[in-house]
C-alpha cells in the first residue's frame, strides 16, 4: 500500500494551530491518503526546515507567521496573487521538485463573504483596517469583486498611502487615517490590524458602519474578539470573526495539492461549536 503524502504547516508559534485537524476531517470526507503536522519554526529556521522537509518527500506546506515572506522567497514559481501579496501561504512541491508559490488568504476571505456569509462586495464600499501583510495578502482578490470603492485605514496613514498607490491600477482604493473616517458610512468593514491579538482595537469614529453592514475580522480567538464586539455594538447585521476565512484558505490549498475540493461548511460549523459560537 503506498503511504501517505506529507504536507505541514510551518510557523512560530504554532502550538494552537487548527490546520492539522482541519486538514485531517478535508483528508476524511475526500478520501485523499494524506499526513499533515504542524511543526514549530522559527524564521531563521526556515531555509534548513524547507529543505529538509522537500528532500523527506514533503508535498506541499502552509506558512503562516512570520514566515509568509520568507516562503514567497523561497517559491521558484508563484501565482500572481501571491506576487501582489508578496507573500506566500501554500507551497506545493512540484514532480520536478520545483516550489510553487500561492496565497489563498485573500480568495479564502472573499469566499467565507460571498458564499458562506452571503456579503455581497460587488458595488459596495469597503473599509479595510490596517496597512501591514494581511492588507496587503487580501487586497487584490478583494478588488477582484469590484467594490465601489475600498478605503484603507492605518495608524501610520504614510503606509496606507503606499498601499493604497500600490493596488491603484486594480481599482478604486484610496487611504485615510483613523480620525479622517468620521461621517463616512461603509457596507463592510474589514480588521486586518494585529491589535485584536492584543484584545486591543483601532481608535474607530462613530457613524462609519452603514445600518446593517457588516464586520469582519481576520483574526479569530476563542472568544469574539474587540473588533468583533465593537460591531455588534455599532449595529452590524453580520459581525464575525475570521474562523471561515481560516478554513477556506485551508481549502483552497488543500485543491492546490490534492485537485479536490472538500466541503468547509460541516468544519466552520464545527470550530464555532467548540467555541460556544453560532454563525
Ligand atoms: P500583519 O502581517 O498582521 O498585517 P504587520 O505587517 O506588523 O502585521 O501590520 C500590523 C498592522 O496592524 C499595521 O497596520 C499596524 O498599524 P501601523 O502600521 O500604524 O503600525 C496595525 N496595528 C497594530 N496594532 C494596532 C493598534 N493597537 N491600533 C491600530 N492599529 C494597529
Amino acid at each position: 500500500m503506498r503511504s501517505a503524502d506529507r504536507y505541514a504547516v510551518f510557523g512560530h508559534p504554532i502550538g494552537h494551530s487548527q490546520s492539522p485537524r482541519i486538514h485531517a476531517v478535508f483528508a476524511g470526507q475526500t478520501g485523499q491518503a494524506i499526513r499533515y503536522t504542524a511543526q514549530d519554526v522559527p524564521a531563521g529556521q526556515f531555509r534548513d526546515c524547507l529543505d529538509r522537509f522537500v528532500e523527506g518527500g514533503g508535498k506541499g506546506l502552509n506558512c503562516t507567521v512570520p514566515l509568509k515572506e520568507l516562503a514567497w522567497r523561497a517559491a521558484d514559481k508563484t501565482s500572481e496573487r501571491a506576487e501582489r501579496a508578496k507573500a506566500v501561504n501554500t507551497l506545493a512541491v512540484r514532480e520536478s521538485g520545483e516550489l510553487f508559490g500561492d496565497n489563498t488568504d485573500g480568495l479564502g476571505l472573499v469566499r467565507d463573504l460571498a458564499d458562506n456569509l452571503d456579503i455581497p462586495l460587488a458595488g459596495r464600499g469597503i473599509l479595510l483596517l490596517g496597512a501591514g501583510g494581511a492588507s496587503r495578502g487580501i487586497l487584490q482578490p478583494l478588488l477582484a469583486e469590484g467594490p465601489s470603492r475600498l478605503v484603507i485605514a492605518n495608524r501610520t496613514q504614510a503606509k496606507a498611502d503606499a498601499l493604497a498607490l500600490e493596488f491603484a491600477d486594480l481599482g478604486a482604493v484610496e487611504a485615510r487615517g483613523f480620525a479622517d473616517l468620521a461621517g463616512e458610512p461603509f457596507d463592510l468593514i474589514l480588521n486586518a490590524t494585529s491589535a485584536s491579538l492584543d484584545g486591543d482595537l483601532p481608535p474607530l469614529p462613530a457613524g462609519i458602519l452603514s445600518a446593517g453592514g457588516a464586520c469582519y475580522d481576520l483574526a479569530y480567538g476563542s472568544r469574539p474578539t474587540a473588533f468583533v464586539r465593537w460591531g455588534a455594538e455599532a449595529g452590524a447585521g453580520v459581525s464575525v470573526d475570521g474562523i471561515g476565512m481560516l478554513v477556506e484558505q485551508a481549502a483552497e490549498a488543500f485543491f492546490i495539492w490534492r485537485g479536490v475540493r472538500p466541503q468547509t461548511r460541516p468544519v466552520i460549523d464545527l470550530l464555532n461549536a467548540e467555541r460556544g459560537l453560532k454563525r
